[in-house]
């Protein structure tokens, strides 16, 4: 067994972010075949299922007596133990996703090497890159028909405003991809079954050369601060350059490192104080349990099952001991944890979002988690007016737990929810009527531009219909913007003015 310094320095974490279909479920998957979690392809994904369904997860786990679940996936690989926190990309979109990434300590981006940077990879991308922490790219698929890879690269550069390092390159693709050219070693990496071709062959290698001659130079700091991002190509599918990807991401991802304080002290992960920040608060669907689980993210000291800590925002003292760690190979015997695990505490509704627990007697508050600028909007109402209490308890504490985002009608206090996806609506919805007991309606504002006005700025005759103005939960004003046309107009008409948006 590894002393707890030893589990700090081979913990890796990590989520990966794509666009939907670019190949993150099956590149999981290759990853977990390498940690001989699971032993083969097809496991994961249940045949024509675009996502990993929790139920294959549990059909996983009840067959190979390993415990995984659709939030965090764990595995070893070369002396290193690997945590994948799940960032759901699909239909399941939503804030979660947006705060996973605050609990990581680099991330993968999966691009399809046929279609390049896409919508959802470059808006996640922002909210990662705003966190400076090493970013790495997977440009999948070149068994198939891809694109330039000079212009892959380049795309990365100039959408996502990054710069871009080739670890490797590929030659041709789909049908006369001769393999991949690892640009550490110089050597290739032939693809089995290739059909030699020679044009092919020189074009790549005279690509190669120009890369070495006017690419970019090899900058750790760059790296590790995610300026630069080393870019791999592969194919998940069918497991060529995976092993080598993994390989040097091991190498340059970083371990947990210290996380800063409210108070600017620097807790480093080695301290011997527990402490730790919640995430993700994930409330039980089956209506029979009311129970929630609230992830935390350890960012110092061991966990101990049955330990003792402070919920910081409360000062409630409070006993971990029923805790879930997704991760445990065998869940039942594991009982500790370190810096870069999560860890899953059963909650009675004490947490919300971005609560910091430590165990001892130093008092510790980690930052709040950034509030996400919201795409969609709601007015909600009650559907019978007899339910007025449980309906604002309800959305308190859904609003509390980062289910949605609350707002009202500058005039009038009705209320109007924000999203960033339309599953949290779903969501909210269901459990206001199996929690609350409160049936609401919503009536549709759509998708807005939402973007922070100063109030010393406002003026109220500045709003119309193309810019409804609504106030926050603090009570901050906040114009919805029609579209980005709407925006435009409004900054030339004010250029004053100061729009914000938040992360
Ligand atoms: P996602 O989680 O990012 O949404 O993508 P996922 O892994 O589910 O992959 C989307 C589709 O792309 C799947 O095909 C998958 O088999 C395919 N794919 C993933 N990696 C590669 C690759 O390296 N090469 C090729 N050629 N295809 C790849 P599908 O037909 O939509 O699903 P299925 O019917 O195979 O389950």
């Amino acid at each position: 067994m590894e002393n707890f310094q030893e589990q700090l320095k081979n913990r890796r974490t990590f989520a990966i972010i794509s666009h939907p279909d670019a190949g993150k479920t099956t590149l999981t998957e290759q990853l977990l075949l390498h940690g001989g979690v699971i032993r083969e392809a097809g496991t994961v994904k249940g045949r024509g299922s675009k996502k990993l369904a929790s139920s294959d997860w549990m059909a996983i786990e009840q067959q190979r007596g390993i415990s995984v679940t659709s939030s965090v996936l764990q595995f070893d690989y070369d002396g290193k133990r690997i945590n994948i926190l799940d960032t759901p990309g699909h239909e399941d979109f939503s804030e979660d996703t947006y705060r996973t990434l605050m609990a990581v300590d680099s991330v993968v981006m999966v691009v399809d090497a046929a279609k390049g940077i896409e919508p959802q990879t470059k808006k996640l991308f922002e909210i990662v890159s705003q966190r400076g922490i090493p970013i790495f790219t997977f440009f999948n698929k070149i068994d198939r028909d891809a694109r330039s890879p000079l212009d892959l690269v380049d795309e990365v550069e100039t959408v996502l405003g990054i710069q871009a390092y080739p670890m490797n390159w590929p030659i041709g693709s789909g049908q006369i991809l001769q393999g991949i050219y690892d640009l550490q070693d110089n050597e290739l990496i032939p693809f089995k079954n290739a059909k030699a071709d020679e044009s092919v062959m020189a074009e790549g290698m005279d690509e190669i050369e120009l890369l070495k001659d006017a690419g970019n130079e090899f900058d750790r700091k760059a790296v590790d601060q995610g300026r630069l991002t080393p870019v791999f190509f592969g194919s998940a599918l069918v497991n060529f350059g995976v092993t080598e990807f993994l390989r040097e991401y091991l190498k340059y991802a970083p371990a947990p490192g210290p996380v800063l304080t409210v108070d600017d002290l620097e807790i480093e992960p080695d301290d011997p104080q527990f402490t730790g920040f919640v995430f993700k608060i994930q409330a039980n669907m089956d209506p029979r349990h009311r129970d929630r689980i609230a992830f935390v993210r350890i960012v110092s000291g061991e966990f101990d099952r049955g330990m003792d800590v402070t919920l910081q925002r409360t000062g409630k003292k409070m006993r971990l001991s029923n805790v879930t760690q997704f991760m445990a190979e065998e869940r039942e015997n594991v009982q500790t944890a370190v810096p870069g695990d999560i860890i899953g505490v059963y909650d009675t509704g004490n947490f919300q979002i971005g609560d910091t627990i430590y165990s001892g007697k130093r008092k510790v508050q980690f930052p709040d988690l950034p509030t996400f600028t919201p795409e969609y909007f709601n007015r909600v109402i009650a559907k019978d007016v007899m339910k007025q209490k449980s309906y604002h308890k309800g959305v308190e504490q859904l609003v509390q737990e980062g289910t949605i985002q609350l707002y009202k009608s500058w005039q009038g206090n009705e209320y109007i929810i924000g999203a960033v996806g339309q599953l949290q609506f779903d969501v909210f919805k269901f459990r206001m009527e199996n929690e609350y007991n409160v049936e609401i309606q919503f009536e549709l504002i759509g998708s807005k531009v939402a973007r922070w006005i100063r109030p010393d700025q406002l003026d109220e005759k500045m709003a119309s219909s193309r810019n409804l103005l609504v106030k926050d939960r603090y009570d901050q004003p906040v114009f919805l913007f029609e579209n980005q046309f709407a925006l435009n107009w409004f900054r030339d008409k004010y250029p004053d003015v100061d729009l914000e948006a938040k992360m």
